[in-house]
């Protein structure tokens, strides 16, 4: 089976002959994968500063789209065929989506839409997850307000979405360049705020524990002068 992936721990990403994935055991599908997510986490799955429980030889890639070539026993409502799209962590068989097939707990796929692209839906799940989570964590009513930052990120364009759709009344931040990608989201008049000027800090040093419980890097890249606030409103 071909992959990418590492050999090792921390070993550069190559082109790898991987064995195939063991039939699928009781909870478990294998999944055939048609398109991969590629995030800023994955020299942290890399480096096994986030572990995902992977056996190297190992492909990374922690979410992706696919369909279903076999269920183990136990698991209902898939069957050999079904479009889907996960997010996955730990492995079940120790390697990850970029490959020709991953075998996946079956509670952590869910079905895709058969006209949704899988290039797309593989970008979605950590995103949309961590999205999703953040605003039932947050267990707000229709006609609230949210503040979002980074609105026009990978994540605040789904998190936008998502609230806008509850009826909630968001006011996100994004530079001028993202203005017009959030007004499409269902922002209204976004427009230079003054008062919202944002500058960046100093990056936050990472070490390897706060590594591995929170495996996404702060963004590092320097911020300076006006960022856009987009009003979107859901009605
Ligand atoms: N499960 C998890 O724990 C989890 C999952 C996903 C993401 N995250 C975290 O959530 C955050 C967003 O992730 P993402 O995938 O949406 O990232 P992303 O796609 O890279 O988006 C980053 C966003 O931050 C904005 N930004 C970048 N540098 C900035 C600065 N110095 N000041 C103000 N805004 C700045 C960008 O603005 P413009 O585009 O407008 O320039 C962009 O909207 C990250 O901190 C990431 O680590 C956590």
């Amino acid at each position: 089976m071909h992959g990418s992936g590492i050999t090792a721990v921390d070993a550069q990403v190559t082109g790898l002959e991987l064995p195939s994935p063991p039939a699928p055991g009781p909870g478990q599908v294998l999944v055939a994968v048609e398109a991969a997510g590629v995030g800023p986490w994955e020299d942290l799955v890399r480096n096994g500063f986030w572990d995902v429980g992977l056996r190297p030889l190992a492909a990374l890639g922690v979410e992706g789209a696919g369909r279903v070539v076999a269920v183990g026993s136990g698991v209902t409502g898939f069957a050999v065929g079904d479009p889907v799209v996960a997010h996955e962590a730990p492995f079940p068989g120790g390697s990850g989506f970029w490959a020709e097939q991953v075998l996946l707990t079956a509670a952590h796929v869910a079905l895709r839409p058969a006209a949704l692209d899988p290039v797309a839906a593989a970008a979605l799940p950590v995103g949309g997850l961590t999205a999703r989570q953040a605003l039932d964590g947050l267990a707000l009513k229709a006609g609230d307000r949210l503040l979002i930052t980074g609105g026009a990120g990978g994540t605040g364009v789904l998190l936008v979405q998502l609230a806008a759709r509850a009826g909630l009344h968001v006011t996100a931040t994004a530079s001028p360049t993202s203005a017009t990608g959030l007004r499409g989201f269902g922002a209204s008049g976004p427009r230079r705020c003054s008062t919202t000027t944002t500058r960046a800090g100093p990056s936050r040093s990472v070490t390897p524990s706060t590594r591995r419980s929170s495996p996404h890097p702060a963004p590092e890249r320097p911020r300076c002068g006006w960022s856009v606030m987009a009003a979107a409103c859901a009605r």
